[in-house]
């Protein structure tokens, strides 16, 4: 996908046809003789976590990796299922949906239903259906979206559970939780991240007061409530508003706000279609909706360099007392609350021109290896990107289409560098070019390409 920093919305544009580097991806493509969620056989025989837990639902990994054509969930995938990062107190992830609830708590005392433990196993309906996504539309695709069998996926984002929370009556909501999506690899792209939805709903007498109609008070009030988030979250700023679209709402915004002199693409939010209430039974309602991505916005609040840290088991992230005291409007303080006085002062002076995380995330170097290949119909960069990561797991920082050519014979080579660091230590050039092997030869066999 092409997107400016970390997850932008991949529901965001009406155009139905997903290009990459120029090829169209429809990889995995289910012949559809071969659907048969019974004919199944075990792909691993060690498993990573036996039984998993969301609210009540049990799920075994045999339920979610499966050898059939009809499923494309891999192994280290399954592996992130029940992390739930956004569920840790410590993590920066668990921070910033805290300050968020904090937004909400404040300004709506006891009105928002607070969710964070939905499981992230949906249906096809309850991911695309129900939020009137389009039957054609590209995020459908094997080469997107992580699917357990034909009907069911890992969501790709939140609003997967908009419709069944209003059809269970909540008006005021806040579902946080881990999304899943097939995507390249680089600094702020990551398959597994989290995103926030919240939900307000509104009755007649809400509106009929102001004088406004339904949706314009629902916009008016929409826009209130996340320009106050905003200011809560990065201080007194300028943001603007943008048109959008999105399958979902009508009308539908994006929220910008200058942030460390740049545009920064805060979150997507907009008047909810009338269809999604009315299928709750919800038709005399309107409401407002809105998703952001936590990733996102935690990287830049925090400056967190490359969103593979979010997952760190490294002590040096994990620590509580790097994040637990961190300031929520800027991290420029933070050092000073976490190493009070002049040792704050001299921190702080480095952090001013690369935040301690940098430093130490730069401390080792990047090893770049080069491979082409004769790319065939059903080359994506997302498959290839998936089989780089089962090789090389979060050693592997980005991999960038670096030449594309098409011979006279009609025959289309492509040139990949692949960047290899690790953000704990110094890798070797033994460790890395088995990597490369093991990359080059999994590619030839998996993605049926020939390398040159
Ligand atoms: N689901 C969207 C995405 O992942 C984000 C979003 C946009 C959610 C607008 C909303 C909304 O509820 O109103 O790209």
């Amino acid at each position: 996908m092409v997107m400016a920093i970390s997850h932008s919305f991949r529901f965001a544009r009406a155009s139905l046809v997903h290009h990459s580097n120029g090829l169209k991806s429809f990889a995995f493509r289910i012949p559809v003789s071969s659907v048969s969620t019974l004919a199944t056989k075990k792909k691993f025989t060690q498993p990573v976590a036996s039984l998993l837990e969301f609210g009540g639902v049990k799920i075994a990994k045999d339920d979610v990796v499966r050898d059939d054509p009809t499923n494309n969930v891999p192994d280290p995938i399954f592996s992130k299922l029940g992390m739930q990062l956004h569920r840790r107190n410590q993590h920066p992830i668990g921070i910033l949906k805290n300050a968020i609830y904090e937004y909400f708590d404040t300004n709506y005392p006891n009105k928002f239903d607070k969710f964070d433990d939905l499981c992230p196993i949906v249906s096809v309906k309850q991911n695309f259906d129900d939020v009137l996504v389009p039957a054609d539309h590209v995020s459908r695709s094997y080469n997107d979206t992580y699917y357990i069998d034909p009907q069911t996926v890992l969501r790709c984002h939140t609003s997967a559970h908009q419709a069944e929370l209003l059809s269970g009556g909540h008006n005021h909501f806040l579902v946080t939780g881990d999304v899943y999506r097939r995507d390249s690899i680089d600094s702020t792209h990551y398959p597994v991240f989290h995103q926030m939805e919240g939900v307000r709903v509104f009755s007649p007498e809400d509106w009929e007061a102001s004088g406004l109609d339904g949706t314009a008070y629902a916009a008016e009030d929409l826009k209130k409530c996340l320009e106050g988030l905003a200011r809560h979250l990065f201080g007194s700023v300028e943001m603007r508003w943008i048109d959008a679209y999105f399958p979902f709402t009508n009308p539908s915004y994006e929220l910008e706000i200058y942030f460390k002199e740049k545009w920064l693409e805060v979150l997507g939010c907009g008047v909810t279609e009338q269809e999604i209430l009315k299928r709750g039974g919800r038709s005399n309602n309107v409401a407002w909706a809105f998703g952001l991505g936590l990733e996102r916005l935690a990287m830049v609040l925090f400056d967190i360099p490359d969103i593979r840290l979010f997952w760190s088991t490294d002590e040096r992230f994990t620590s509580q007392d790097l994040w637990s005291s961190v300031p929520r409007s800027l991290t420029y303080s933070y050092f000073h609350a976490v190493f009070p006085g002049p040792i704050g002062d001299q921190i702080q002076a480095i952090f001013e021109a690369k935040s301690v995380l940098q430093l130490f995330y730069f401390g080792f170097p990047p090893c770049y290896k080069d491979m082409s290949f004769w790319i065939n119909e059903s080359f994506t960069e997302n498959n290839l990107c998936e089989v780089v990561r089962g090789v090389a797991g979060d050693l592997v920082e980005e991999v960038q289409l670096i030449d594309n050519f098409t011979n006279k014979k009609g025959m289309t080579s492509h040139c990949y560098r692949i960047a290899y660091r690790s953000m704990e230590r110094s890798l070797t050039d033994d460790e890395i070019n088995e990597l490369q092997w093991n990359v080059r030869d999994q590619v030839e066999k998996k993605l049926n390409v020939v390398l040159r």
